[in-house]
């Protein structure tokens, strides 16, 4: 079964973007360590980032055609904005944890309310580019991996 990793807008430019806030990690790293993680944990894992809100939203919608069990999202700016996406998580019904690199609470006021931590499995916020893996073990061990 796969699991898909969806990256919001400016995520691309991580590595130079506001490294206090988001790492020197680039996304092309995360993508290939969570593309081995899940190879070893025996899952096929999708990834895709785009600056457009209606590419995401279409992504979400070819989800279940792909067989995809869960979702691992970053929305970024789109997670204070977003109705449409959350609506369209709605719509699929898939599973997914919401990621932050940073932590949303301890910065500006608009950033600390999300459309979507209410209808996420759970939120990873704050621990930089390790969330992501963090949130594909809690995927793994959502759709039946048995955890030391
Ligand atoms: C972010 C936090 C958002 O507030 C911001 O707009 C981002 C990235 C994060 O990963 O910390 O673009 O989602």
């Amino acid at each position: 079964s796969a699991i898909l990793c969806l990256n919001g807008p400016n995520l691309n430019l991580l590595g130079s973007r506001e490294p206090t806030h988001y790492g020197r990690e680039t996304l092309n790293d995360i993508e290939q360590r969570l593309i081995a993680a899940a190879t070893t944990l025996g899952f096929r894992l999708l990834f895709m980032q785009s600056n457009a809100e209606h590419q995401l939203i279409e992504r979400i919608h070819t989800a279940p055609a792909d067989e995809v069990e869960f979702i691992l999202f970053n929305p970024a700016a789109f997670t204070h904005t977003s109705i449409a996406l959350r609506d369209a998580l709605l719509a699929v019904a898939i599973p997914f944890i919401e990621i932050h690199l940073s932590n949303i609470y301890a910065r500006e006021p608009f950033r600390a309310h999300s459309y979507f931590s209410d209808i996420a499995v759970g939120v990873i916020s704050g621990f930089g580019a390790r969330g992501y893996d963090l949130a594909l073990i809690a995927a793994a061990q959502r759709l039946g991996l048995e955890l030391p």
